[in-house]
């Protein structure tokens, strides 16, 4: 008999090699490299098995083929929305999450939602136990849902469980680091174990036409701990983030294959579990201190529905050599580029100031168009005068100190007339594209024009 192989995966990224090593060369995490036991039978010779033909059908289904409508619909509208309108049928999804954030809230809200519409849904926790589940859902009120709970992390057993049964039409593991198969020799938790225990679920999706929610952990530095191989496998990742500090939550697809992946869903964690928050401008807005420099409104976009958030910024003389540039909710490499531009093309001089940038809220951004808010912030800031508190403002900026025009120009605009803003400092390229005078507007062709205006 063969000698089964051992091989060196990294329980940060995933990646194998055949020597053991302190550090791994592929993500750099130190003491992540675990020896596994490749499972018999993955290379047995292939002349000894023989498939069994399968059935092709055709693309496009003859008339009266028609299946009902593939998606399950919570409806949890900001999941939905997210999902890109329910759960598909036979799909599989991956939930991640920093410890804490509330991804077993979010499900076992979303798994009562469904029971209440007449579906079956299996909850299995591997995390905590079934009275915990319990406790959990009977303070968030949920207490009547007919969720059928299970603990288990055997995938054998939850296998063998799921199908003594009426096949559910969801099922939600809680979570996949928990699994272990007996198909798999290493240890629980470990990078084999969780994608040989992945690949079962899937193939039980599949197989069945259930929806299957994976909740997976995060790594320290946001990614989905342990196998980046899972996120390939299943059919979409969502990412359901936040900070501590506040209440929001963020639901954000990172991969759909079903759906959008820009869209995002808004909720906020109450004392009776998560709510969903139909106007997350005006949440964002909420605590805005409109009189003090360097803070400007952007009127932003996520997916397809308008966001409005402050920016803010604050520019002070450095006492360092080299001073400090500290971002908070948007990219730092973003934010060099606009201090050259301003500095090249404005003569706004801010090489010997400390910059600090931070998105209100906790929101994080990363859309061109905030490079104008940015700019407006910074050169408020600078100058010590506050910007008109019923104005936004968006737009990209170019290296050459044009101010060039964004999409979705029409939304962002009646968001925030509806917010009840009166004015916007806008690219004069978007112009057109606005029809009726629901603000006045303000044109810029260049950067220069508008430190001009503020300063
Ligand atoms: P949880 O869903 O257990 O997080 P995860 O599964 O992502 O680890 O959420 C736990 C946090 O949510 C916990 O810190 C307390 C908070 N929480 C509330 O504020 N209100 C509630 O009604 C519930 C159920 C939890
Ligand atoms: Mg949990």
């Amino acid at each position: 008999m063969a000698r089964k192989k051992s091989t060196f995966v990294c329980q940060s990224c995933g990646a194998v090699t055949n020597r053991w090593a302190g550090r791994c060369e592929s993500c750099g995490e130190w003491n992540s490299i675990i020896e596994e036991v490749e499972s018999a039978g993955i290379g047995s010779s292939p002349k000894t098995i023989r498939g069994k033909s399968g059935r092709v059908v055709e693309l496009v289904p003859l008339s009266g083929e028609d299946k009902p409508a593939p998606r399950i619909e919570t409806g949890v509208g900001e999941l939905d929305r997210v999902t890109g309108g329910g759960f598909v049928k036979g799909s599989v999804l991956l939930l991640g999450g920093d410890p804490g954030i509330g991804k077993s809230t979010l499900l076992i809200q979303a798994s009562a939602a469904l029971t209440h519409h007449g579906h079956s849904v299996v909850y299995i926790s591997g995390e905590e136990a079934i009275d915990q589940v319990r406790m959990r859902a009977a303070r968030l009120g949920l207490a009547e849902a007919t969720v059928q709970l299970a603990a288990e992390t055997s995938v054998e057993d939850i296998l063998a469980t799921l199908t003594s049964g009426p096949p559910p039409q969801m099922v939600v593991i809680d979570s996949i680091q928990t699994l272990w198969t007996e198909a798999a020799d290493s240890a629980p938790g470990t990078v084999t174990q969780v994608r040989a225990s992945a690949q079962a679920m899937i193939r039980y999706a599949k197989q069945t036409g259930a929806a299957v929610i994976l909740v997976g952990h995060v790594t320290k530095d946001g990614q989905i701990a342990g196998p980046r191989v899972v996120e390939h496998m299943v059919d979409g990742v969502l990412h359901f983030e936040g900070d501590s500090g506040h209440q929001f939550r963020i639901l954000r697809a990172i991969k759909n294959r079903f759906g959008p992946t820009d869209e995002i869903g808004v909720f906020e964690m109450t004392g009776g579990g998560l709510t969903q928050v139909a106007n997350p401008s005006a949440m964002f807005l909420g605590e805005r201190n409109t009189s003090t420099p360097g803070a400007a409104v952007l009127a932003g976009m996520e997916g397809s529905r308008p966001l409005l958030v402050e920016i803010q910024a604050l520019v002070a003389q450095s006492p360092l050599g080299t001073p400090r540039r500290a971002v908070v909710g948007w990219d730092s490499s973003r934010l060099s580029m606009i201090l050259a531009v301003l500095d090249a093309h404005c003569g706004v001089r801010l090489s010997s100031h400390d910059v600090y940038l931070n998105v209100a809220g906790g929101m994080k951004i990363s859309e061109p168009a905030a490079d104008l808010a940015v700019a407006a912030a910074l050169v408020s800031s600078l100058a010590g005068i506050a910007l008109p508190s019923d104005c936004v403002y968006f737009g990209e900026v170019s290296l050459s100190g044009a101010v060039r025009p964004v999409s979705h120009t029409a939304s962002r605009i009646k968001e925030s007339a509806k917010l009840g803003f009166a004015k916007a400092v806008v690219p004069e390229a978007s112009q057109k594209s606005i029809k009726s005078a629901e603000l006045e507007l303000s044109n810029l062709s260049t950067l220069t024009d508008l430190v001009a205006r503020i300063a």
